[in-house]
């Protein structure tokens, strides 16, 4: 989605160059299209925006030598109104005394747009955003108060919003609201920012404010005012201080975060189990006391998910995991307030998830959320979160969450396995101390993938094959080379691919296979038989001493032995993120920017 990144200097600091750089910081939100509005010591709005990514625009239009110690800044991900210079934020009202940036959708923009016409004013681009200037310069022209004709005209808005606003009219304060859409306060001895997300401002602080649904105000140099159009109790929001770090979200000598991210797996699942340790608390008892489970997640959390599912079944658990945008009329119908729904979102702040889960809740079912951040709109609706310690992720294609969801679903499957008469001993010492194979996967498999890539670059199609515990793993494989490679890749249960997928099956198709060795291995090998007999050129994931499906296959990647159990999508996905990261690369594509998707997906 879009990413907001607004700054006020405390110093009288000209901020563009500031707003610049957490706009790139902000760039895995959306990027076709960037802009930035400063207030000048007249208390004159200048704008700039246009079509591109935010560091060409920088230099083509300058945005560095924008004047002025208070601005907005924005990079977009269209939602309504095509890719135009013209539809980019900043948005502005008729009398140039207003401009402001969005993040969401403003559903009952069209009325509003109508009404105001009527009234006058004349709007200049097709996007919901527009409404939001001159609906508060309507209201301003009775009420002389930018907090008031801010609040009034959000009363008025129907959908979702993460809003900042500069006026002449009050040259010194950077407004904002919120509602489902992230917007977060840092504060730092020279500055004050708003942001979408925390990354956006890491580098000058860890002091934030997460701002809440109906939360709006201002902030300038001697205040910061919050307020709720719904709690009139509100008087202000706690400040925290993120134990996330400047260097966790910087690159760190890698060419991509990607690249940076997949590394930092044997850390990232480390830090999380110590966390989900610490967490855990009551959440056995709530499965206990759970009619039935129901996971909810949507991209990458929904495969992890997936792996829920199958890890709860190992034990004798029964969950399913449904897509967010399909659960309302896939299991709305039964939920009650017997039920445990676990919502696995990294962000926190996915729409379909968020509503999935509002739904659940009316129908009185309790909530555990599991996500990477503290704060987020997930936890507040949540009767218990679990954060996961994966820390700050930029590149799109998540890599490092997964494998954190997956540590935190497995280590709530091992306690209660072990509450409940399993001997999992052996299992849990293995996951507390998985650093170590991880890291040994990825020294192992780092090369392999090079190489691969060099075949796959050529590819236009790869079918991922997994069964029982593997088949999360293929759908996670697929999803990463589809995201980032643009090949189409296309997972399906093992036993399932003769039902269809095979007839497309021709000499050097490339079928990569999961196998484990566990109770799917000779359908598993039945699978790869029909494919290599049709030609498919077989790439597996196996453990490393599984001679009889490496004699298989064309090309093997290897995971440590011991690992087909609920562990295994924790190193077999390695490789996976591996090979479409390097055929990414390969075709010269950037696997940090993939086409027309975004990090964090605040609209249904
Ligand atoms: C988007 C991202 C995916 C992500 C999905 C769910 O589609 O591109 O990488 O898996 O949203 O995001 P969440 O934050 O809920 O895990």
């Amino acid at each position: 989605m879009c990413g907001i990144g607004a700054c006020l200097s405390l110093l009288n600091d000209n901020v563009a160059p500031k707003i610049v750089k957490m706009l790139m910081n902000l760039e895995y939100r959306g990027y076709d299209s960037a802009g930035i509005a400063v207030i000048d010591s007249l208390g004159k709005i200048h704008v700039k925006k246009g079509v591109g990514r935010i560091h060409n625009l920088a230099e083509t239009l300058r945005f560095n030598e924008m004047e002025g110690h208070i601005g907005i800044g924005h990079t977009r991900w269209a939602t309504h109104g095509s890719v135009t210079d013209y539809n980019a934020h900043p948005h502005i009202d008729c009398g140039n005394n207003i401009a402001v940036v969005h993040n969401g959708i403003i559903e009952n923009y069209t009325d509003i747009r109508e009404r105001l016409i009527s009234l006058g004013h004349e709007f200049k681009t097709q996007t919901d955003t527009e409404v939001i200037p001159h609906l508060v310069e309507e209201k301003y022209k009775e009420k002389k108060s930018i907090l008031e004709s801010l609040r009034e005209a959000l009363t008025e808005l129907r959908g979702a919003y993460a809003l900042v606003l500069i006026t002449s009219h009050e040259p010194d304060k950077i407004f904002f609201a919120r509602f489902f859409s992230p917007l977060v306060i840092g504060i730092s001895n020279n500055d004050i920012y708003i942001a979408s997300d925390i990354p956006a401002f890491l580098q000058w602080t860890r002091r934030v404010i997460i701002l809440q649904d109906g939360d709006y105000g201002f902030v300038s140099a001697d205040k910061i005012y919050i307020r709720n159009l719904y709690d009139p109790a509100v008087k202000g929001r706690e400040i925290i201080t993120v134990e996330w770090t400047k260097e966790m979200a910087a690159k760190g000598g890698y060419r991509h975060y990607m690249l940076k991210e997949i590394h930092e797996q044997p850390e990232s699942v480390k830090r999380t189990v110590r966390m989900a340790s610490k967490q855990i608390g009551d959440v056995i008892n709530l499965i206990e006391k759970a009619n039935y489970i129901y996971f909810v997640a949507a991209g990458t959390s929904y495969y992890a998910s997936v792996h829920g599912q199958y890890a709860f079944a190992k034990y004798g658990i029964r969950s399913r995991a449904v897509i967010a945008s399909e659960f309302l009329e896939e299991v709305g119908a039964f939920l009650d307030k017997d039920d445990l729904i676990i919502g696995v979102s990294q962000s926190g702040e996915t729409a379909d998830t968020l509503k999935a889960i509002r739904f659940a809740k009316k129908k009185g079912s309790k909530i555990l959320a599991i996500t990477n951040v503290v704060g987020s709109a997930i936890t507040r609706l949540a009767d218990r979160s679990i954060i996961m310690g994966a820390g700050p992720e930029i590149g799109v294609a998540a890599t490092k969450t997964f494998t954190s969801q997956v540590a935190t679903l497995d280590y709530i499957a091992l306690n209660w396995a072990r509450t409940h008469g399993f001997d999992v001993d052996l299992l849990i010492s293995k996951l507390l101390n998985i650093d170590k194979d991880m890291e040994w996967v990825l020294e192992v498999n780092e090369e392999k993938a090079i190489k691969l890539s060099e075949v796959l670059k050529e590819k236009n199609n790869a079918y991922y094959l997994g069964r029982g515990l593997g088949l999360s793993i293929a759908l996670e494989g697929a999803l990463k080379m589809k995201e980032i490679a643009y090949i189409h890749a296309e997972a399906y249960p093992a036993g399932e691919s003769k039902h269809g997928p095979i007839a497309l099956v021709t000499e050097g198709f490339p079928i990569f296979s999961v196998v484990l060795r566990d109770e799917t291995y000779h359908r598993m090998h039945i699978a790869i038989e029909e494919m290599s007999s049709r030609g498919g050129f077989i790439i597996s994931v196996t453990e490393k001493n599984d001679s009889d499906t490496i004699k298989l296959s064309d090309f093997n990647f290897c995971a440590p032995d011991n690992y087909s159990n609920i562990l295994a999508p924790l190193v077999y996905v390695i490789p996976l993120q591996l090979v479409a990261y390097y055929t990414a690369v390969k075709r010269g594509l950037n696997p940090d920017r993939p086409r027309n998707l975004a990090k964090s997906v605040t609209v249904e």
